[in-house]
């Protein structure tokens, strides 16, 4: 059997950038390991300019959103499948035929660097691939428009099988077809605004397009070079992810749970509308996160470590919000992995924790005050499932509906019962959003 040996402990000289690529694509592919991570940790170690950082952070993600596409081109042109174990000559094709199909890259350079990083594979029975790697390159070139055509004709292809069966059942073919088809591009990046900052402003110094709900949205970039985020007037944050807070209305001078908290996208949110945030989180290397997110903004709340399934405090809340541990399969435009790494025993082991999560949170939560329970998952389990089962247990818990005011421009989103799910496919030609199942409950007095 061949080593899958990383070219981390046979580099010399000079850092290659394809080379960290094809290790870390390793690492998410065949170890299933989290992307966004181990990327970071790839390029923290590196020593890396930020071009080549750059160049590997789009490769790494181009590769991860157009996988089931790029594997299903391979399986065409191949008359026997690559074996298993040569993981590292089928990730250097899959890089290849990235560069040939979907990237600018000169078809001669994406032939001839993939052939140069197999030849320095860190094994002999990979290294004697270069041939076939030239083989298959080669004749992508020739073919790329078929290729291609094939891709843009099934945008499904990108959704991992257990997904595409899943949605399909949920949603219909149309909408995996729609939601595919959002992996085509890079998602966009949002930012949220400090309460008070002027949006139409801001707009114009980001180069940004400022939605309906205060949203403004531009292409990706490094975020920290942009006006603005050293002062801290802003932070990033999905247009979906900004909507669950926004649901308590006016807020000023309550006391507010925010439960999950960390790394802090609306702890900040509740802060910056005038709330006395009390942001708990289990994890303390995120929990270090949110304290520099309201360092850098100015804002602040009360931040403490605990487990939100038993915390407990002597003050009492208004409202709370809970934006549970999820499979996080509405984010997969921003994180592609999780189509392919995460699957059902992930998400039922989630939702035993959501459904304790949520009585916790309720039982803390005075008459009159608000809950907002949410999951950035297009998951039954984890989403209306979850609240259905909840309200039947819980006979002082009662939905209180979103109204079409509080989500403009997206009121399609709002199910009969009053709770919203959001995809990538709404609003898609202004760039859709995360997919987010969100409910707001209400506790009524006994009786
Ligand atoms: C979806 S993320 C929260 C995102 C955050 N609300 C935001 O807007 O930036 C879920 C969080 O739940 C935390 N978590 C998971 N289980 C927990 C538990 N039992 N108690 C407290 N936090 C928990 C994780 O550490 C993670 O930070």
């Amino acid at each position: 059997m061949i080593d899958q040996q990383s070219y981390k402990n046979t580099a010399q000289g000079p850092p290659n950038p394809r080379q960290i690529t094809a290790d870390i694509l390793l690492q998410v592919i065949q170890k299933h390991q989290q992307l966004d991570i181990t990327l970071e940790q790839a390029l923290r170690a590196s020593s890396l300019n930020s071009r080549d950082q750059a160049f590997v952070r789009q490769m790494v993600y181009l590769v991860m959103r157009r996988l089931g596409g790029l594997k299903h081109v391979l399986g065409q042109l191949v008359n026997k499948p690559i074996a298993k174990e040569a993981a590292l000559t089928r990730t250097v094709v899959l890089m290849g035929l990235a560069q040939i199909l979907l990237m600018r890259t000169s078809d001669h350079a994406a032939v001839n660097e993939s052939v140069d990083l197999i030849a320095g594979a860190p094994h002999p029975k990979e290294r004697g691939m270069k041939g076939l790697v030239n083989a298959l390159l080669r004749r992508a070139v020739r073919e790329s428009s078929k290729w291609l055509k094939a891709m843009s004709e099934r945008p499904e292809a990108d959704i991992a099988g257990p997904y595409r069966r899943r949605w399909g059942d949920r949603f219909g073919i149309e909408t995996v077809k729609q939601l595919g088809a959002s992996l085509a591009s890079e998602p966009p990046l949002d930012i949220r605004l400090k309460e008070g900052e002027d949006g139409a402003k801001w707009a114009e110094a980001l180069d940004a397009r400022l939605l309906a709900d205060g949203t403004l949205r531009r292409t990706f970039t490094d975020v920290t070079s942009l006006a603005g985020f050293d002062e801290g007037l802003w932070w990033v944050q999905d247009r979906a992810a900004s909507i669950p807070a926004t649901l308590l209305g006016d807020i000023k001078g309550k006391q507010v749970l925010d439960m999950c908290a960390a790394p802090g996208g609306k702890t900040m949110q509740l802060a910056s509308m005038g709330a006395n945030v009390t942001a708990i989180d289990r994890s303390k290397a995120r929990l270090k996160r949110l304290q520099q997110n309201l360092q850098r903004t100015g804002l602040s709340a009360t931040v403490e470590m605990a487990d939100a399934a038993e915390y407990d405090s002597l003050l009492s809340f208004d409202h709370i919000l809970l934006d549970a541990p999820c499979s996080a399969t509405g984010t997969f435009r921003r994180n592609p992995d999780v189509l392919w790494n995460k699957g059902p025993a992930d998400i039922a082991k989630l939702a035993v924790l959501q459904s304790k999560l949520l009585d916790h949170a309720f039982s803390l939560l005075p008459v009159g005050g608000l809950l907002i329970y949410c999951v950035c998952s297009l998951e039954q389990e984890e989403g209306e499932g979850q609240i259905t089962a909840f309200l039947k247990s819980h006979p002082t818990a009662e939905i209180v509906p979103v109204t079409s005011s509080e989500v403009p421009s997206i009121e399609q989103t709002i199910a009969n019962d009053g709770t919203l799910t959001l995809m990538p496919s709404v609003d898609a030609e202004a760039g859709g959003m995360d997919g987010f199942y969100i409910a707001r409950l209400r506790r009524h007095a006994a009786g």
